[in-house]
């Protein structure tokens, strides 16, 4: 398969974000899956998580968590943020910059817990917060979770303990591996206007 190459700022910018849009409605896609990094007391923290909704006009990421995970006790001291994907295929490496909201019990918060499948919200239902040390290797999730499929009832009690992350992003990074030589680029959001620039990989 050829790799396409771009050679329009505004092309890669529009390449990008149509990604990201279509990767929050396909689990398939390579961006489905990324890696979402916070700070914690001057400490970077990585972890995988999945892409649930993106909009390209906001320049914003969403994802769901538990609102007792370390990762939103770290956004409450710190909101800035970034994004990590490595695409094998297109050879594209994505990096996102940004500062992300923490959403309990908002409209933010009830419209993606309301677009999810039970599926996605079985692991919600947790009495213990997720990261406390226990005995063995247990899943810490209710019994009526573990079964298949999983209901809406089912998941109902873990409504508590989700949590939206909204993330917007004032800075992204592409860099392409492609055959025919090496391309990077930056955007940065201003207040009204994108500063597109190619930059040496
Ligand atoms: C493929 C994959 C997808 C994951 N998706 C999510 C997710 O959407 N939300 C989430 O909070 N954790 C997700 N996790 C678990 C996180 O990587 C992480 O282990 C967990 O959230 C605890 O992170 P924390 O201690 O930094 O809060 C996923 C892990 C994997 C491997």
């Amino acid at each position: 398969m050829s790799v396409p190459r771009y050679t329009d700022l505004d092309a890669v910018h529009a390449h990008v974000w149509e990604d990201f849009e279509t990767a929050a409605e396909d689990p398939g896609h390579p961006y489905r899956q990324l890696t979402f990094a916070t700070v914690y007391d001057e400490t970077p923290d990585l972890r995988t998580v999945v892409l649930r909704a993106a909009d390209a006009d906001a320049r914003a990421l969403q994802f769901h968590s538990d609102r007792r995970s370390r990762k939103v006790e770290a956004l409450r001291k710190n909101d800035r943020i970034a994004w990590h994907v490595w695409d094998t295929e297109s050879l594209e490496q994505v990096r996102l910059y940004g500062a992300a909201t923490v959403h309990l019990d908002d409209d933010v918060a009830a419209a993606l817990w309301a677009s999810q499948s039970p599926g996605s919200l079985s692991v919600y239902p947790r009495p213990t917060a997720p990261g406390t040390p226990i005995e063995g290797p247990e899943d810490g999730l209710r019994p009526d979770v573990a079964t298949d499929p999983v209901t809406e009832e089912d998941v109902a009690s873990g409504r508590q303990y989700f949590a939206a992350i909204r993330t917007v992003i004032d800075r992204v990074e592409w860099l392409h591996l492609h055959p025919d030589g090496h391309y990077r680029a930056r955007f940065d959001y201003g207040a009204d206007e994108v500063e597109a620039t190619w930059v040496v990989p």
